[in-house]
């Protein structure tokens, strides 16, 4: 077994997760071991599929309190944990026992266009209708409040004035695609050399 094992939770399409899982696929330390979702219907469980990646489908209420969750992440020796377009606040066991060590993607320079409500294209709707000058992504970590967590990266992207949400959907895809395996690398790397 590799080092370090990831769980993905995903509830929408999966891109994210699927290059999460290429990008992992011949890594020496990292393995995604698992992805949750609770959306029965999520893209992300054809990827699952097509991957073998091992794959449960907890319902809503296993978000509410955290011990059915913290099950299956101990049988499949979880320790980091990869919000990929997830859609469920995280328990607060969960935040606890997994301190710094769950990592979220949002699709816009937080704090601007963040909280509840804000995911997808709600959030290039907003930036668009906001007449933004530039959005991005923002990768952080997860605390008890949507968004809310302590930064780790973001990138830039600049729009124009004839941008559309799917030109914004499009452009920050690009950048998930590009640097959010890397960025998680680097911190579970960077967390390993603290501990030695
Ligand atoms: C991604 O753009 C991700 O940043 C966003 O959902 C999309 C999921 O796409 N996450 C949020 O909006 C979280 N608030 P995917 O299912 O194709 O990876």
């Amino acid at each position: 077994m590799k080092a370090t094992q990831i769980a993905i939770f995903a509830s929408g399409a999966g891109s994210n997760a699927k290059r999460i899982i290429a990008y992992f696929r011949n890594h020496s330390a990292v393995d995604v071991a698992l992805i949750v979702t609770n959306n029965p219907n999520a893209g992300v469980m054809a990827i699952a599929k097509e991957t073998e990646t091992p794959c449960v489908i907890m319902d809503n209420t296993a978000f509410v309190v955290g011990d059915d969750l913290l099950k299956v992440l101990h049988e499949h020796r979880i320790n980091w944990i990869i919000l990929a377009g997830f859609l469920r606040k995280i328990p607060s066991k969960l935040i606890k026992e997994y301190q710094n060590r769950i990592i979220n993607i949002h699709p816009s320079l937080l704090p601007k266009f963040g909280g509840k409500g804000m995911y997808g294209d709600y959030v290039h709707q907003a930036v668009l209708s906001a007449g933004e000058k530039q959005t991005g992504i923002s990768i952080h970590y997860v605390t008890a409040q949507y968004d809310e967590g302590a930064l780790i990266a973001q990138f830039f992207i600049s729009l124009a004035p004839s941008e559309s949400v799917d030109s914004i959907r499009r452009k920050v895809q690009h950048l998930e695609q590009t640097y959010f395996p890397l960025v998680i690398e680097q911190v579970i790397a960077n967390k390993k050399a603290e501990l030695c």
